[in-house]
């Protein structure tokens, strides 16, 4: 694929042949055919808003400690639909089965039970996954297992058939039952909000019928949001996967979610290995006796924000979940963030 956004992001991330790789601002998406409106701040029907916090121990609305929801390791969060989520995803990337198998099942030793599957690393990897989660031993309710729908060229008239034959395509291959914790639209249609609205339409008609417990987006921004907001009987996206780590620390993306009272769960949360050479983070990791991995997701898990990592190392993974313990001051969090777009 050669362009999946829509020009006015930041920055963007294209698939290359080693996965996904960041790119500056991409200018090749259609702007939206309905001219954007900002929606009056509301949540879904008994939503609770999950707080974004800056500061402070992970535990506020919506934030639990360690283990709460009994889902493994790590804290979970409530959604705006009120499920629990693991807030650690493992989360695949293109690898080959084996190393695709390989790296689900350290993932699940290591303590990880959100496992969040792309389409885009391909059935072979998919399936693969599924068979480590079979293997694991665990039951099916200890797991939130996740499945992304990609296909942003769809057009108005085809982007509502082409989703629901892609999603009823993740069910099976990630499900013995078709059934999916959460399901994901992975960048909105460039047709515009008509685009997104047959987008959309899919994945709440599976979700009405009990096929999936959660229904999310990524790289929406707040027009694409506004699209399905504009429609007052819709379902709300619980989730928004967007790029936001120590590196890329754009807050707006967090107020544009939590108008919705959306849960970010950002994508490449240790910007795939680049900000673990940061100075700042090395130092504050020193202090913390941690590794700057941990204070690096430990910095999105107590602003209350959600991660999906890639790993293929057991003990990396081991290290990734372990961050509950980690207190971070209002000092360490201000200064993590001000290597981003915008100071916190
Ligand atoms: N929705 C979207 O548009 C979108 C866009 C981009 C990416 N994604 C998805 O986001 C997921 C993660 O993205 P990503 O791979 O770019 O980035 P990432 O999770 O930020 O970084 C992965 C890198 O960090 C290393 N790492 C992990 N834990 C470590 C630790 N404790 N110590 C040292 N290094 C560690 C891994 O190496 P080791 O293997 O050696 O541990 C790997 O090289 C992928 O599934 C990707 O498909 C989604």
């Amino acid at each position: 694929m050669e362009c999946a956004t829509l020009p006015h992001q930041k920055s963007v991330h294209v698939l290359g042949s080693q996965g996904w790789v960041s790119r500056g601002k991409v200018s090749c998406g259609r702007a939206p055919a309905v001219p954007y409106q900002t929606p009056p701040a509301r949540l879904p029907h008994g939503a609770r808003r999950p707080a974004l916090r800056a500061d402070g121990p992970a535990c506020g609305a919506g934030v639990a400690s360690s283990g709460s929801a009994g889902h493994g390791s790590g804290p979970t969060v409530t959604l705006n639909n009120g499920v629990k989520m693991p807030m650690l995803a493992f989360a695949a990337n293109m690898y080959g089965p084996d190393v695709c198998r390989r790296a689900t099942a350290h993932a699940l030793t290591a303590g990880f039970r959100n496992i969040w599957s792309s389409e885009i690393i391909g059935d072979g990897c998919q399936r693969a996954q599924r068979e480590a989660m079979d293997a694991s031993g665990l039951a099916r309710s200890e797991l939130f297992v996740a499945g992304t729908v990609m296909n942003p060229q769809c057009t108005a008239s085809d982007c509502y058939q082409t989703t629901m034959s892609q999603a009823r395509n993740q069910l099976e291959m990630l499900s013995s039952d078709n059934t999916l914790d959460m399901l994901m639209l992975d960048y909105p249609s460039s047709a515009g909000c008509d685009g997104i609205e047959g987008q959309w339409k899919a994945l709440e008609e599976l979700y009405r019928a009990g096929n999936v417990r959660v229904i999310a987006v990524s790289n929406f921004r707040d027009e694409h949001l506004t699209c399905i907001a504009r429609n007052n009987s819709a379902t709300l996206p619980a989730v928004n996967q967007m790029n936001y780590n120590t590196g890329n620390a754009d807050r707006s993306v967090l107020q544009s979610n939590e108008k919705f009272g959306i849960t970010v769960q950002a994508y490449s949360p240790l910007g795939s290995g680049g900000v673990l050479q940061s100075p700042k983070l090395h130092s504050i990791a020193k202090k913390h006796g941690k590794t700057p991995a941990q204070v690096a997701l430990r910095w999105l898990t107590q602003q209350g924000v959600a991660v999906a990592l890639a790993s293929t190392s057991l003990e990396h993974l081991k290290q990734d979940v372990d961050i509950s313990s980690i207190n971070l001051s209002k000092e360490d969090m201000r200064e993590l963030g001000s290597s981003g777009s915008e100071p916190m």
